[in-house]
């Protein structure tokens, strides 16, 4: 049956592409109130897809963006496979930027010279999600897919949502199954596969510091009031100490250090150091003392400011004193470390650090712990031959940087683990503009979750 679906998928290739280009020009930006039609229209195209494969396609209502369900008729005595994605996208800004529109997907040469599908999506995460689709589909039609299959795709992992949570915990069991997949992650490299065994947590926080009551003549006043741009500057100027360790109380009490071997087998990965920074137009690094850059982004915690906002933004010179200042803040946290702890923590240390004649507020905007999953057990033996069979080589066993709050949700209330089989790229500019998926990863990434549910028929045996 499985050589009959990889030819499948082979004879597909061009239609695959040119399916998920329908795919990737549905604007589905979950951030943007404006845009909720199209979140529905995109549930509604993915839901008609699967409903083509004879599978029971849901849409599931909830308080914000819908969630697609679906199921194959699941068997007796066969292994369950909850899959998960996320048909929801980041915003495509700055427009400007990008060499073709980013919901008018186009195949074009990268950098590398290899051919790609540039769309804002691409990889993360519709053409991965497209990936186990296609696959899943060419499954349904040589007598359909060897395992029993649940599929949730949500509309809100780029805003991280509380609806998914929600609904999780509200229906667990209609969810229950052996083992989870997802394909959200990357390739450790071109012709280096990989498979994902930890994710970082994230704390996502906003501080918004309040001065006078309104913006002031910056000579008239300006010396002689506080100025909440300047305040906010000196707050986050705190976060770190000059060894880039992050410099709030207690931040680093939980983390459980990285072990000598599995820096040993980190540091015997093929990265090429030069090569990430020349990639990124820069000289060199930074982070903390005595650690090496996959280790300062897979196994050590951080903060980083991710937005700021004040004062006059509009070109030329404005002289004044902001009323109100602004940052956005996240913090990228290892395993064992607490993350409601550490929002509390933050807050804490900034407003005992703020002058006391501003306001400072906060606005939470998510905490997610880390998560690492065995690296032993069946399950991710047979994902291994998966990826050895999709791609052609064994795949790497890696951490990543970024975060799927997911992972700890099915973790936490359904008790298992996820397998993260990854099939994009490090310059896939994920989140920026020109974001692409290479056709070859599609390619392979859909041979792959082909053998996946191939291979994990297999589980209970
Ligand atoms: N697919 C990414 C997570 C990711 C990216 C994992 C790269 C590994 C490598 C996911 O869609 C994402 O962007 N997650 C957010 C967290 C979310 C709560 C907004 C992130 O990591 O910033
Ligand atoms: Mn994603
Ligand atoms: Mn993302």
């Amino acid at each position: 049956m499985l050589s009959k679906v990889l030819d499948a998928i082979e004879a597909r290739r061009q239609q695959s592409i040119s399916d998920l280009k329908d795919f990737l020009r549905i604007p589905s930006v979950s951030t943007k109130p404006d845009h909720r039609p199209r979140m529905v229209e995109c549930a509604q195209w993915l839901a008609d897809k699967l409903k083509s494969a004879r599978l029971d396609a849901q849409i599931r209502p909830t308080p914000g963006h819908p969630i697609v369900l679906a199921k194959n008729q699941h068997k007796p005595g066969r292994p369950t496979i909850l899959f998960y994605g996320h048909y929801d996208v980041q915003p495509p800004e700055p427009l400007e930027q990008w060499v073709t529109p980013a919901f008018e997907p186009t195949i074009r040469k990268t950098d590398a010279g290899t051919d790609a599908i540039y769309a804002r999506g691409a990889v993360d995460d519709k053409g991965q999600v497209w990936a186990h689709v296609e696959a899943i589909t060419q499954w349904q039609k040589q007598g359909g897919v060897p395992v029993n299959l649940t599929m949730l795709i949500e509309g809100e992992e780029e805003i991280g949502g509380e609806h998914l949570e929600d609904f999780v915990t509200a229906h667990r069991d209609e969810l229950k199954a052996d083992v989870a997949v997802i394909s959200d992650t990357g390739q450790f490299a071109r012709g280096v596969p990989a498979i994902t065994y930890g994710l970082r947590g994230l704390i996502y926080s906003e501080i918004i510091i309040t001065g006078p009551s309104h913006d002031l003549h910056s000579g008239m006043y300006g010396g002689s009031v506080p100025n909440p741009a300047n305040i906010l500057c000196e707050l986050l100027a705190t976060l770190h100490d000059k060894d880039g360790r992050v410099n709030i109380p207690g931040f680093y009490d939980d983390v459980v250090p990285l072990s000598a071997a599995e820096r040993k087998e980190w540091a015997s990965l093929p990265f090429d150091e030069k090569q990430f920074f020349a990639e990124l137009q820069l000289q060199s690094g930074v982070g903390e003392k005595d650690y090496t850059t996959l280790e300062r982004r897979w196994g050590r915690p951080t903060c980083d400011i991710n937005g700021l906002t004040s004062g006059y933004q509009g070109p030329g010179a404005k002289t004044i004193i902001p009323s109100t200042a602004s940052a956005k803040v996240s913090m990228r946290l290892v395993p064992n470390q607490d993350a409601q702890k550490l929002v509390q923590a933050f807050e804490a240390t900034m407003t005992q650090r703020c002058p006391k004649n501003v306001k400072i507020e906060f606005k939470r905007h998510g905490a997610s712990p880390a998560v690492v999953v065995a690296r032993e057990g069946k399950a991710m033996q047979l994902a291994i031959e998966a990826v050895q069979d999709g791609f052609g080589v064994p795949p790497k066993l890696i951490r990543e940087g970024g975060s799927i709050p997911v992972v700890g949700l099915i973790k936490k209330t359904l008790g298992i683990d996820t397998l993260l089989v990854g099939f994009g790229l490090p310059d896939d500019r994920v989140h920026s503009p020109n974001e692409k998926f290479d056709l070859d990863a599609l390619h392979r990434g859909t041979r792959t979750a082909a053998c996946l549910y191939d291979k994990l028929a297999k589980l209970k045996a």
